[in-house]
């Protein structure tokens, strides 16, 4: 009997079950890109989030230019601020500011209130830059950050010199932490002076990078060791219209000449508008190839297959035009792998990086759906595969797992021998239980399967009240064990969306919660990264009276070896609300040694969730535990997830 998470089991601790582990009969290899991350820019993810320039708006580019900008007068008018749209002649960022400082002072200048302020350390060092082109006369930028009460957490002083633009440098150290810093630039002189690409970046990001991203957020994805990282969506691959798709090779290059785009995020939700949300690109593909290959994931970039959101305006390009999408796809394969020889692989190596990406797969549509999307996807297969036979190619399946889109999608997919068909499920956790058997009768010899975003949804898909609670965790962690027993079949899943603002999301739930200063992993995160931390390298039967382990009793499990540390891994998880005594028999090994350990997360409230007060109330516990004749007993607390890792020789 399968149980749901609320049934009361009351026959549980009646008696000890047995699970035997055939660790000598192996199913599958567990594919090195199993467990993944999915990074969207979505909840301000990328700015205002992983990438850590600190001001918003830098360029003047968003549709109201001085968004996130204020003038400051002290007394009488002192100066004035001009936008200036050059157009094409200030290359993609048309606009830039031109000050006029009419008095001495210093009294007259502007601020920026960066991403719901901005998140200052003490003792950390702060890079302002600017470019800036002096007009006439003579000014210096006094640069100071600012506390709520006007009181100075740190400041410096640029000073232009000569018409050319320049970048100008200042650095400095905050002396104060502060979460809602703003950025103050008071004009000291007189004269004209013209800036653009106004921008504060702490020096800690990942791997002190310039242009860098945000070390603990990078940090919590390398703790994770995925095998993968898809990017940068998600819907905003598609745009709410063509022309507000996401296009690559706006994103690289110096960061001054990329383009800004409009979030599709911004006004998606009407209860969560988010109107100051913003593409810079200066986190771009460059820079998501690099974050891959830094945290040791497979580089999986998700292009527009020339059909835009169809939750939007499902706008499509006509066949006939199509070539310059195609070639969109084909010139991101040479930026990736070309040698710096090629138009795009020189591109790559001058940016820094002249060995390849060893890009291997990329996608093709996000959550595109019908025969529209299945014509311009026959058209990238044909030309992707005729040049580069062996990228695989992601699909997409469309919206759902299941119904008419899918089933169509599913069915066409597999008449044209897809590589990858990419799965989505948005779901109420009962759902990820009762799918736990879900790939247990997929083709074995059809296209692999990416869960390429799934989530439990506490209330409803995408509702504002959906919390990213212990309940969906459990529930995620069940269905995945479905995942790792069919490796053979499943080659690739990760959870969506990964990052939220605690101040800018628009969905939730979200695996990591940040705000400007702190970032915590949801229990959902210490899921993924148990299960992904102890991926193992072959898969081996789990069973109870000879079945896999699939709800009964509300139990769910499945087991890998790894090899290389011959180490056997069990993940098993108890969904009742009692505790169970099991007895796991490892069959198949001449020797397990005496001593393991089990890691357990779990609580006994199903409501339970992280927080930044309590960050780690769902969190790994490890103990010992004792093996005696190959056989390993353990009493599973009630709503738990367990790992229990044995050596073998
Ligand atoms: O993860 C949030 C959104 O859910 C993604 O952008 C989209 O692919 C899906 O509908």
């Amino acid at each position: 009997m399968a149980i749901g998470l609320f049934t009361n089991y009351q026959e549980s601790n009646a008696q000890t079950k047995t699970f035997t582990v055939k660790a000598n009969e192996v199913k599958a290899s567990v594919p090195a890109t199993l467990w993944g991350v999915f990074f969207e820019d979505i909840n301000l993810g990328a700015d205002g989030g992983i990438y850590a320039e600190l001001v918003k708006n830098r360029s003047f580019e968003f549709d109201t230019p001085l968004m996130g900008w204020k003038l400051l007068q002290k007394g009488e008018e002192t100066g004035s601020l001009l936008v200036n749209n050059w157009g094409e002649l200030n290359g993609a960022n048309s606009r830039f500011i031109r000050i006029t400082s009419k008095t001495p002072t210093g009294n007259f200048g502007f601020s920026n209130e960066g991403f719901r302020g901005m998140g200052i350390k003490k003792g950390n060092q702060y890079d302002f830059s600017v470019l800036a082109s002096q007009q006439e006369g003579a000014v210096s930028l006094v640069i100071e950050l600012v506390n709520s009460k006007g009181e100075k957490l740190g400041s410096t002083t640029v000073t232009p010199a000569g018409k050319p633009w320049k970048k100008y440098n200042a650095s400095f150290t905050a002396t104060v932490t502060e979460p809602k810093a703003v950025l103050n630039i008071y004009v000291k002189g007189q004269g004209v002076v013209d800036l653009d690409m106004i921008s504060l970046f702490p020096k800690d990001t990942w791997k002190n990078r310039p242009n860098g991203m945000r070390a603990d957020l990078v940090q919590l994805l390398a703790d994770m060791k995925p095998g993968f990282l898809r990017f940068p969506g998600g819907c905003i691959v598609e745009g709410r219209t063509l022309d507000e798709r996401f296009q690559w090779k706006k994103t690289i290059g110096p960061v001054e000449d990329r383009g800004y785009l409009i979030n599709r995020w911004n006004t998606e939700f009407k209860h969560r508008l988010t109107t100051d949300y913003y593409q810079s690109f200066g986190l771009g593909f460059y820079e998501y190839f690099q974050l891959a290959e830094d945290i040791g994931a497979e580089p999986l970039p998700i292009l527009n297959c020339g059909m835009a959101c169809q939750f939007n305006t499902a706008e499509v390009v006509p066949l006939e035009s199509l070539d310059p999408y195609v070639q969109d796809a084909l010139d991101l394969i040479e930026f990736a792998n070309g040698s710096a020889d090629t138009k795009w692989g020189k591109i790559r190596s001058e940016m820094g990086h002249p060995a390849p990406f060893n890009l291997k797969m990329m996608g093709v549509g996000n959550e595109n759906w019908g025969e529209q999307y299945i014509d311009r996807l026959k058209i990238f297969t044909q030309a992707i595969k005729a040049k580069y036979p062996n990228i695989q190619l992601v699909n997409s399946s469309g919206t759902d797992p299941n119904g008419e889109r899918f089933d169509y999608l599913n069915g066409e997919l597999r008449k044209m021998n897809a590589d990858i068909i990419d799965e989505h499920y948005y779901r109420a956790p009962q759902w990820f239980l009762d799918n736990a058997k879900r790939y247990d009768n997929y083709d074995r010899k059809g296209p692999k399967i990416f869960a390429g975003e799934y989530a439990a949804q506490s209330v409803a898909i995408a509702s504002p009240d959906n919390k990213n609670n212990w309940q969906c965790a459990l529930s995620e962690a069940a269905f995945m064990t479905g995942l790792e027993r069919n490796a053979d079949v499943v080659a690739m899943a990760s959870y969506a969306p990964l990052f939220a603002h605690a101040e800018g999301w628009q969905w939730t739930p979200d695996m990591i919660w940040v705000d400007n200063l702190k970032s915590y992993g949801t229990p959902n995160y210490q899921v993924q990264k148990l299960f992904s931390t102890n991926k193992g390298t072959n898969v081996v039967p789990l069973l109870l009276n000879n079945e896999t382990v699939t709800g009964q009793e509300g139990y769910y499990a499945s087991a890998v070896l790894d090899k290389n540390k011959k180490e056997i891994i069990l993940k098993v998880v108890n969904a009742s609300d009692k505790t169970q005594d099991t007895d796991f028999v490892i069959d198949g090994l001449n020797k397990v040694a005496a001593k393991g350990t089990v890691t357990v997360l779990r609580s006994d409230q199903l409501d339970q969730v992280n927080s930044f007060e309590n960050p780690t109330a769902i969190s790994p516990v490890v103990k010992d535990i004792t093996v005696k004749n190959k056989k390993v007993k353990v009493a599973l607390q009630p709503y738990s997830v367990n790992v229990i890792k044995l050596k073998f020789s």
